[in-house]
């Protein structure tokens, strides 16, 4: 199995052993619960020859004061299990404390990426993740990092803070791993019941379905939208937070698809937010 390690020093100790011997790095962060998406992301980086360091951190500043903090799934050992039947190299798990210790005081913001989408609904989200994303990137100073694409709005905004601190990592975007009914995997799908999990899957079909009439171009934007969440709805989700087009790199809403676009969805059910994107191109 792979080792565990909970501190910087014994990190950085690992990585210079590897470093010495000309390996190459990939660094995996997540928050642990591993899935499907996780490992397809853990397997990108095997195939390409290099140490796969996976890191697992509960991050708590990426959390609002009543989102899932505290319920969020913790697997550690299974986790740890998954990763050595694939030939993962390491789990970096550090605790809290080592991670932010006393007296933190430095916070990374992306602008701009983050004024939409997710951002109003999760005051202070994005800055959670830059800030830790930063950390671990500085960490383990990986060749590449891998982060999915289920989190299109997250990958953007690493993508961009990246370029603009001159952080030499590569940033490799992972297709979003599916159920077999479309459901994108989440590790906050074990919060579903039966009942929501059947719904749940109303979200990635009546995306589809929009994504295909915009493609047709024959009915505006904004009629579609309001339509899909209107189904959505009827469905049995809600609040529905927003079903929008945006451009795909600048992340603001377009009317038309002259530049590469996605369409992004975000919906309650019970006390589970989902969110889902896809490209709008022909499937
Ligand atoms: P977490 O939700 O655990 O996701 C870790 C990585 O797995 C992210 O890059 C996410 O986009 C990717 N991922 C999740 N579900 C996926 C799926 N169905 N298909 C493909 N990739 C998927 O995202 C986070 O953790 C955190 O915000 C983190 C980046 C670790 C910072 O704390």
């Amino acid at each position: 199995a792979p080792p565990i390690l909970r501190t910087v020093a014994d990190l950085r100790d690992q990585i210079a052993r590897w470093r010495r011997e000309g390996a190459r790095i990939g660094l995996i962060p997540t928050m642990g619960a591993l899935h499907d998406g996780h490992m397809a992301l853990v397997r990108r980086a095997l195939d390409a020859g290099e140490r796969a360091v996976v890191s697992i951190f509960v991050n708590p500043t990426q959390f609002g004061p009543n989102e899932d903090f505290a319920a969020y799934p913790r697997r550690e050992a299974e986790d740890v299990a998954k990763l050595a039947a694939i030939g993962g190299h390491l789990v970096w798990a550090p605790m809290v404390e080592e991670m932010y210790p006393e007296g933190f005081a430095t916070h990374v913001a992306v602008s701009r990426l983050t004024d939409g989408l997710d951002g109003p609904f999760r005051p202070g989200h994005f800055q959670g993740v830059a800030t830790v994303v930063t950390k671990l990137l500085l960490q383990v100073l990986p060749d590449r990092a891998y982060f999915g694409e289920k989190d299109y709005q997250q990958l953007q905004v690493v993508r961009r803070m990246v370029r603009d601190l001159d952080i030499p990592t590569e940033i490799v975007g992972v297709p979003t791993v599916r159920e077999a009914d479309g459901l994108a995997l989440s590790s906050r799908n074990v919060y579903l019941s039966p009942e929501e999990r059947r719904i749940a899957a109303m979200l990635p079909q009546v995306m589809r379905e929009t994504a295909d009439a915009a493609l047709a171009g024959q009915v505006p934007f904004a009629e579609l939208l309001a339509a899909a969440k209107a189904r959505l709805a009827a469905e049995g989700f809600g609040p529905i937070d927003y079903v929008s087009i945006y451009d795909a790199e600048r992340l603001v809403p377009v009317e038309d698809l002259a530049r590469p676009a996605r369409l992004f969805a975000a919906a309650r059910i019970g006390r589970t937010r989902l969110i889902d994107n896809i490209p709008i191109e022909a499937s």
